[in-house]
């Protein structure tokens, strides 16, 4: 039988938790979805993932996603969760609500480990730049395979807006974007990213990778862009397989020794 190892991946709207392949990558069953409680205090959210593992009976160490800047398991923003989060160790609330060894990672982090174990970023060499568009955007450096942690691209400021708040795909769903109206946006984000860092490729996850044949073709850039081979389950892929130590975790993603 194959590795295993258990991600959960927190997010804004969604808890999501599933038993992880850590031969191949990718979930190894179905996950299993609650929503997140409002307001997502950080008692609150571990009991939803306390929840989530139970629903499993997972026993063993867990790597758990966060939609914000992740320093040695402390929050140290929260853009889409609640404020009370900054400043908490996300690994001891977690680790308290469940009874298991936690490793918390940012969940944009957490999608560029797994691609660049398994999925679009395998073998890439330079630097691979994953955008994750969601209910925020995340964005992760890989740099020859290595993680350059807590990446906050997302929030570039571009014609006056933090730039999340007008290219996420929550940002589509709430002003009924068409695909052209949305692509343009993207556009003019990509072509940023692009003029500042010189990728040699973009990966794009998300819940709306999975469509990504809707849009990736409406944007004209230099570097090669591709959806993630995990699409929306790349997070909890890359924080189970951190929580495994199997690789190196990089420095400054857990307060956890090795
Ligand atoms: C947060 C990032 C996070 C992204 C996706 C942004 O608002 O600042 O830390 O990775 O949303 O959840």
């Amino acid at each position: 039988m194959a590795l295993r190892g258990f991600g959960v991946d927190i997010g804004g709207s969604g808890i999501k938790g599933a038993v992880v392949n850590l031969d191949e990558g990718g979930l190894a069953g179905e996950r299993y979805k609650v929503a997140t409680p409002q307001p997502s205090t950080p008692e609150a959210v571990g009991k939803a993932c306390a929840e989530v593992v139970a629903h499993f009976g997972w026993q063993g160490p867990i790597g758990c996603t966060f939609p914000a800047v992740v320093d040695h398991g402390v929050a140290r923003s929260a853009a889409n969760v609640d404020k009370s989060w900054i400043g908490t160790n996300i690994e001891d609330v977690v680790a308290a609500a469940t009874g298991l060894e936690v490793t918390a990672v940012n969940d944009a982090d957490a999608a560029g480990i797994a691609e660049a174990n398994w999925g679009a970023a395998r073998g890439v060499a330079g630097l691979v730049v994953l955008v994750t568009l969601g209910t925020g955007i995340g964005t992760a450096l890989v740099y020859d395979g290595a993680l350059v942690p807590n990446a906050e691209l997302g929030h570039i400021e571009l014609d006056g807006a933090d730039y999340e708040q007008r290219a996420s795909a929550a940002a589509r769903e709430r002003e009924s974007l068409s695909w052209e109206k949305w692509a343009r946006r993207l556009q003019r984000y990509f072509s940023a990213l692009e003029a500042y860092l010189w990728p040699s490729l973009f990966v794009v996850g998300g819940g709306v990778s999975r469509r990504a044949e809707k849009f990736l073709p409406l944007l004209n850039l230099q570097t090669p862009i591709v959806p993630a081979r995990f699409q929306n389950e790349a997070g909890i892929t890359g924080a189970a397989y951190l929580a495994s130590r199997l690789g190196p975790v990089p420095l400054g993603v857990t307060g956890r020794q090795p």
